[in-house]
Order: C-alpha cells, then sequence, then structure tokens
C-alpha cells in the first residue's frame, strides 16, 4: 500500500514534468480539463470561462499567443495538449483545417445553436460570434445613411476612400464574398473602381480609417464594427476618431451585411475532446453569448440575443445569408484578383 502510493506519486511528477515540458503550465493529469489555445485578448473569454468551470467543474487551462497557435499545434502533433483553438477570421479557421489539425465534430447543440451559414458543413469549424464589415463616414461630409458595397467603386467616391490593406484578412473574405455574388470580371473591375476612389496607398488597421476621417483625410472607409465599441472605451485620441464617424451597415446591391466570424475548432489529437464540446456548446449558450457580444462589441452568432446598446446603433444586422465556407472557398481567388489589380500599391 505504502509503496504504491510512492510509485504513484513518482508517476505523477513525472506527468507533471511532461507537462511542464509540453508549457504554459498544462497539467496533463487533471481528471477534468479543457485546454484552450487562443489569439483572442485574454480578457475577452476569461468570464465566461470561468462560468464553464463553475457550471462543469471542467478546469480551462487558456494558452494565449497572438500568433503561430495553428503550426504550433501542428508542430506538436499526436502529443498536443491543445483541445479547441480559438481564432478570428474565416482565413484563420480554414487555415487551420488546411494543416490538418481539426476533427469533424457532430453535436446536436452546436447545431442547434449556430446556424448553419455560421459552422463548417463538415463539422470541422464553428463560428462563436460574428462581426459585420462595416463602413464608417464622415459625420459632417456624407449624408447618406446607407450604402452598398459595389457603390464603394462609383467615381462620386473619388479620392475619397481609405482602407487597410485588401490582402488583409477582413478585405479578402468581402472580396471573396463579392466573387461568390458577381463572378470574376465584376469583381475585378469593383476592385479597380474601388482603388480609383482611394485617398491614400492602403495602409494601417480599420481604427486608422476613423483616424483619417477624423483628420479629413477620407470621407469614408470599411472597418468591423466593433471597432467602434473599442476606440469609444480607449484613449482620449480614440474617443475623438469615434465622435467624427457613423457607421453604416452596407448591404450588397441585392441585400445581406458581409459578416465574418469568430470561431473555433476541435483539435485532431484532443486529449479531453468531449469536454471540448462541452465548452463550444457552453460557449453558445445564451448566457455566455449574451456576455461575450457585450464585451467585445460583436454579433452573437445565436440568434435571439440582444446585441450591445452602441453596436445597436448601427442599426439592425440582415447579414448577408451566405455560408460562411463559400467565402473560404474564394479567398485565393479573391487573393490573386486583388494582386491583379495592384490594389495595394
Ligand atoms: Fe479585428
Amino acid at each position: 500500500m505504502h509503496s504504491n502510493t510512492r510509485s504513484r506519486r513518482s508517476t505523477i511528477l513525472g506527468l507533471l514534468a511532461a507537462g511542464a515540458l509540453l508549457g504554459a503550465a498544462m497539467p496533463a493529469l487533471a481528471q477534468s480539463v479543457v485546454n484552450v489555445y487562443t489569439n483572442r485578448e485574454p480578457g475577452l473569454y476569461s468570464a465566461t470561462l470561468d462560468e464553464f468551470t463553475k457550471a462543469t467543474g471542467i478546469k480551462v487551462n487558456a494558452l494565449f499567443s497572438e500568433q503561430g497557435l495553428a503550426e504550433r499545434i501542428k508542430a506538436e502533433g499526436a502529443n498536443s495538449p491543445a483541445d479547441v483553438l480559438i481564432t478570428v477570421d474565416i482565413g484563420r479557421l480554414q487555415e487551420a483545417v488546411d494543416l490538418g489539425i481539426t476533427q469533424p465534430i457532430r453535436s446536436e447543440g452546436l447545431a442547434a445553436n449556430i446556424p448553419a451559414p455560421y459552422r463548417d458543413p463538415d463539422g470541422r469549424w464553428f463560428a462563436l460570434s460574428l462581426r459585420a464589415r462595416a463602413v464608417y463616414a464622415a459625420k459632417d461630409r456624407v449624408q447618406q445613411d446607407d450604402i452598398t458595397y459595389e457603390d464603394l467603386a462609383d467615381p462620386k467616391w473619388k479620392g475619397k476612400i481609405c482602407t487597410r490593406s485588401f490582402q488583409h484578412q477582413y478585405n479578402l473574405a468581402l472580396t471573396a464574398a463579392m466573387l461568390v455574388k458577381h463572378g470574376e470580371a465584376e469583381t475585378e473591375a469593383w476592385l479597380r473602381g474601388v482603388k480609383a476612389n482611394l485617398a491614400k496607398k492602403p495602409s494601417g488597421g480599420d481604427r486608422d480609417v476613423a483616424k483619417d476621417i477624423a483628420a479629413g483625410v477620407c470621407d469614408i472607409g470599411l472597418g468591423n464594427q466593433y471597432y467602434i465599441g473599442l476606440m469609444a472605451n480607449g484613449s482620449p485620441e480614440q474617443k475623438k476618431w469615434v465622435e467624427a464617424v457613423k457607421v453604416i451597415l452596407p448591404t450588397f446591391r441585392n441585400g445581406g451585411t458581409h459578416v465574418n466570424v469568430s470561431g473555433a475548432v476541435v483539435a485532431q489529437h484532443a486529449p479531453n475532446r468531449d469536454n471540448a464540446v462541452k465548452l463550444l456548446e457552453f460557449m453558445t449558450s445564451s448566457d455566455a453569448q449574451r456576455v461575450f457580444a457585450d464585451v467585445n462589441y460583436e454579433y452573437p452568432v445565436r440568434p435571439g440575443i440582444p446585441v450591445n446598446q452602441l453596436v445597436a446603433s448601427f442599426g439592425p444586422l440582415n447579414p448577408d445569408p451566405m455560408p460562411v465556407s463559400d467565402v473560404a472557398r474564394h479567398r485565393a481567388k479573391a487573393s490573386e484578383l486583388i494582386d491583379k489589380v495592384g490594389f495595394d500599391r
């Protein structure tokens, strides 16, 4: 009995050492855990993860890193402690699928919580929240309160548009959606038209679009809706940028605002697969959806959940019903066209 205890203890120590080697304080031996890799801000999900532990007794180990997590899971191979990878943008989710680090998940709970356009038909990724590709417009210089994405190519905006690189995930996804809607020739013409309207070479991020509008460099530009909330709670400088702009939720000319996703995959070698699925089901529960849509000014992926008040002030979102997996399939072609027209040059 005594020696039994001792040998068990050394096994435990061995496991702890192995866990330490894998890094990031991921204990390999706790009975009910789920290991989450994420490149989202740690604060974003912490309340939800705490609630999950309270509700289920499953401990969450979160490893945060700004980049390289999918590659890290790939490199860790069959020994990877990762159960779930949480990231933003369909591009990153698709990249995880393409790296072969995901496994298909069938869950009635996830199918019920997440509308079909926002999960992979083969169950390899699931959206947790939505973000709209919005237009920021100068309050004092732009009269109209609605616009289509196609309109951004109208010569009436000549010298008036600012944007970040079109090779950035957010604009790539928008261009891919345009390809699905209108095909290659019209998308190329659209890109040329928008480029011809630029006030300056594409640069910076979405926040810089608001900054440039506030500075009078341009009148309108593309930006995700949540940056408005983040800037409104940011530095005094950023608050001034927000005050100068209004947010328009554009639609394609046949309706629908382009949305992208934040989402999650279950890792191919997830040591705690069932807990991983439970976590994703929890994160798409009504309570969790309410909380983190509010924290990051995103749209809940689950229908019928109220959005943050500031986000609600942008008007009702009518998301394009295009399956996000269609967007994923057209990203490479979109990137090629953006290059072809020299959009970022
Ligand atoms: Fe972002």
